[in-house]
């Protein structure tokens, strides 16, 4: 981006953040360079080390969050590394109902003596605040998948950061566009890039972005040393999706928003679930789980498949994973709005509702 535009909205940094230099016959596109070394003598050396299309996603994310960003393998591979940045035996504060991965690596950690594990109700601010005492992390997730829990981000900083804690925030459902925590002082943001990022459905990434120089460091060095790093292709079409991301987040909202007025006044669901903002929503079943995989195999245009984020409206029952956690209800269906249009979405799932009921 130029550094004469500091003042450019996120529409218009999502746009042009990460592009090469404006020389005759330059691309407008950083180019796929597939690469497993290069020349001696200059600053990438290798292809574990460094990548410039890598690059070039991180300057755009690194952008809208407002930090320095790294990418990763996978959204896991970017927890994981923040997870291994703290000692030996130390306190890890986390929401319950965090993504399952998430969880699943913080229960594999602590089995192994690595870390300790407290698992809290994020949207119960003064248990959080009490949980923060001799953490060297606290984990947040907001709005949490799938439960869709929104936390006090700003408060509880402040309580982990008097109690000597780092704070790391998995911003994927909110995207950068809806809530930017290194604003709200966090230290390190998470992304399952796979999701909104990407917002196709066709790349695994992960991404962590901060402002703290030092950290930058260190999880720069881990990824050097275990190897986590993004592909080639998945980092380019993840930024080729970043150009559109405001466009789709709009869009998803918005249907989103108008799902959720429909939805409420329909018989067969017992309750909906949405923080107000973004594109994921919930709904839970009054029948429970057998009418919830029902609706998941009755619809012809939402799609029955885990992830989330993309251009087509995609859900899922959650608890049809065993590792997913068993305070989430049997009948509640994790949606995932996309971009199409919304009396077509909405048509598809009433008929599929209306059979339940
Ligand atoms: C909130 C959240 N964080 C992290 C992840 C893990 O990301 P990935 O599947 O890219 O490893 C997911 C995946 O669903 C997620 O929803």
């Amino acid at each position: 981006m130029p550094e004469d535009s500091p003042t450019w909205k996120p529409s218009t940094i999502a746009v042009t953040a990460g592009r090469p230099g404006r020389e005759p016959d330059a691309p407008l596109n950083t180019p796929l360079v597939m690469a497993s070394t290069y020349v001696a003598g200059g600053e990438l050396e290798y292809g574990r080390y460094a990548n410039p299309t890598w690059a070039a996603l991180e300057e755009a994310l690194g952008a809208l969050e407002g930090g320095r960003c790294l990418t990763f393998g996978s959204g896991l591979a970017a927890v994981a590394t923040v997870f291994d940045l703290v000692g030996q035996g130390a306190k890890v504060v986390a929401p319950r109902h965090a993504y399952h991965g998430s969880v699943m690596q913080l229960a594999d950690l602590e089995s192994r003596g690595r870390l300790q594990a407290t698992l809290v109700d994020v949207t119960d601010t003064d248990a959080v605040v009490k949980a923060c005492d001799d953490a060297a992390l606290v984990w947040l997730e907001s709005p949490t998948n799938p439960a869709l829990e929104v936390a006090d981000i700003e408060t509880i900083t402040q309580a982990a950061h008097a109690a000597g804690a780092y704070v790391a925030v998995d911003n994927t459902f909110a995207t950068p566009l809806l809530q930017k925590p290194l604003e709200l002082g966090v230290d390190l943001v998470v992304h399952s890039g796979t999701k909104w990022l990407a917002g196709h459905s066709d790349a695994v990434i992960g991404a962590v972005v901060t402002g703290d120089d030092e950290l930058y460091d260190v999880l720069k060095g881990r990824r050097d040393l275990v190897g986590a790093i993004p592909g080639t292709m998945e980092a380019w079409l993840t930024l080729r999706g970043l150009r559109t991301l405001h466009l789709r987040v709009e869009r998803a909202q918005t249907n989103a928003q108008e799902l959720v007025r429909r939805l409420e006044a329909h018989p067969a669901v017992s309750e909906v679930r949405y923080p107000g903002f973004g594109g994921i929503l919930a709904i839970v079943l009054a029948e429970g789980a057998i009418a919830a995989d029902l609706l998941t195999h009755k619809t012809r245009l939402w799609v029955h498949a885990t992830s989330l984020g993309g251009v087509e409206s995609t859900f899922e029952r959650r608890r049809r994973w065993k590792t997913e956690s068993a305070t989430i209800p049997e009948g509640l269906v994790r949606m995932s709005v996309g971009i199409e249009d919304v009396d077509d979405l909405w048509d598809d799932l009433q008929r599929a509702l209306d059979d339940l009921t």
